[in-house]
């Protein structure tokens, strides 16, 4: 009987210890949905929690991307962007998306994205994009440009740093 019991505890012991390296662990909460009030709870990289009881399928959507940029600006381009201030939702995420507007021969000025890498896709026309590197390990990097056409169905992913 004591044999049993042994054995028993055995395999109740060996399923724990399964069940404690069978997983990762988890995030403490799925998401964040910002609010402006700063009564309402918790923050979380800056921003304040919305109450996750509160939160609705709308604090993860946002419409308006088909909606062509006015252009007619010095640059000649218009950025849509839609981040953590169109969708609440985007919160801690760390996820955001443009549109870019383009007239002929418009550009969008160089700028930083620190940390962050992006991704284009051109949708109608030609874009020459590029991005130089500013801190790479190989001194003979340094500096080094890179640069591109994109075309429709053409993808290009950059690291700014
Ligand atoms: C686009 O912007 C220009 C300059 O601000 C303005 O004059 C024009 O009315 C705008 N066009 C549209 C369609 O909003």
């Amino acid at each position: 009987m004591k044999m049993a019991f042994l054995f028993l505890n055995a395999i109740l012991i060996a399923s724990l210890a399964t069940f404690a390296y069978a997983s990762d662990p988890s995030p403490l909460q799925d998401f964040c949905v910002a609010v402006n009030d700063a009564d309402a709870a918790v923050f979380v990289n800056g921003k304040i929690c919305k109450n996750p009881n509160k939160v609705v399928a709308e604090d993860f959507f946002f419409s308006g991307l088909n909606k062509a940029g006015n252009t007619s600006n010095a640059v000649g381009s218009r950025v849509t962007a839609v981040n953590v201030n169109q969708i609440a939702g985007l919160n801690t995420l760390g996820i955001s998306l443009v549109r870019i507007d383009y007239a002929p021969y418009g550009l969008n000025p160089p700028h930083t994205h620190p940390r962050a890498t992006e991704i284009l896709v051109v949708i109608e026309g030609t874009l020459y994009v590029g991005f130089v590197t500013s801190n790479p390990a190989n001194p003979n990097l340094k500096n080094k440009l890179f640069t591109k056409y994109l075309y429709p169905e053409t993808y290009s992913c950059s690291q700014k740093v």
